[in-house]
């Protein structure tokens, strides 16, 4: 396969967000399956799960110049298959063995480099050991809490605050806006914090129980930043509602200077509106990702880490 001009950035895509990452880039020259080639580095994406920076293409004979070319590139490559899966693996099958990508949380040890390559055909390798999230394709595999949290939504926090590398801990104080069951809320917990918990509906019962934990019965909308005598480490808000509430409520958030960090969940409605991620793009220092574990949802982070942009 010809690739007349190598692209500067492959970036992963949510099959289910091909088209919201399209129109983000504006510039794409190919796309194979979930890769999407594009010239433009775009360090502020929000539908990439993952971006390969300055990307090789090889056009190999046999599975031992592959293996060669990948080996003085890198120590250790993740195999993405999406075409000539049974070439592809014996390729994967001569390289080193990956250390174990099933994480505890929170994270104890730093992710080694880890590269990724795909066949795009017979005899076309692609392969790029530069990424910018730490986990291949952006899929932090977690061992998942099946007894404590109420739900599933704290995947999306395990992922936010993995992504974010620093955690809520002993003595902070995190607020959850839109807590309920309580899945957030018992992650702050068990990771050491006071949490103060709000909802319109009661949290779980055995969330409720546990120590530290506080819940205001009311509308995360009706609540004074300016209330609260502390700053807040932590301000998490997953409220089920338009992003233009969401947006507002941000605003008003940054503007007390009253939380020292925030993540909030944007729950985009029907078609995604990419002028309403702009608007949060816009604000100074954030960042709006949409995650693995995402839904129908981007992330915002403030203020981001330099990491967290590509
Ligand atoms: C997706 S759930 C949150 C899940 C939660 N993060 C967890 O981990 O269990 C959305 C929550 O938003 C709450 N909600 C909706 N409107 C609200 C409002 N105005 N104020 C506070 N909570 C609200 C709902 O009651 C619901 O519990």
């Amino acid at each position: 396969m010809l690739i007349e001009n190598l692209p500067n950035v492959i970036y992963v895509a949510d099959p289910n967000y091909l088209n919201e990452l399209s129109n983000e880039l504006g510039d794409v020259s190919h796309v194979f399956n979930d890769l999407v080639f594009s010239s433009t580095l775009k360090t502020d994406i929000c539908f990439a799960l993952d971006a390969w920076i300055n990307p090789q293409i090889l056009h190999f004979e046999s599975i031992s110049q592959a293996v060669r070319a990948l080996r003085a590139a890198g120590k250790f490559w993740y195999l993405h298959p999406i075409e000539n899966i049974r070439r592809s693996r014996l390729i994967e099958s001569e390289l080193r063995k990956l250390p174990d990508l099933n994480h505890a949380f929170p994270l104890t040890e730093e992710i080694p480099q880890i590269g990724c390559f795909s066949l795009l055909d017979k005899n076309t390798l692609v392969y790029c050991n530069t990424r910018w999230k730490k986990a291949p394709l952006g899929n932090y595999h977690f061992i998942e809490d099946k007894i404590n949290p109420p739900n599933r939504a704290y995947l999306k926090l395990w992922e936010a605050l993995s992504l974010w590398g620093t955690y809520p801990t002993k003595g902070e104080l995190a607020v959850d806006l839109g807590a309920s069951p309580g899945g957030w809320t018992y992650v702050c917990q068990m990771l050491g914090a006071d949490v103060i918990a709000v909802d319109k509906a009661p949290l779980a019962e055995h969330i409720a129980k546990l120590p530290r934990v506080q819940f205001q019965q009311q509308s995360a909308f009706a609540l004074d930043p300016n209330s609260f005598e502390k700053d807040i480490d932590w301000l998490l808000c997953d409220v089920a509602c338009y992003p233009e509430r969401t947006f507002d409520l941000v605003t008003q958030w940054i503007q007390s200077g009253k939380a020292k960090r925030m993540i909030f969940t944007l729950k985009l409605q029907g078609e995604t509106n990419l002028k309403i991620i702009e608007k949060f793009q816009a604000i100074p220092k954030s960042r709006v990702i949409h995650m693995m574990s995402n839904k129908h949802e981007a992330t915002f982070f403030y203020p981001a880490p330099s990491y967290l942009f590509l």
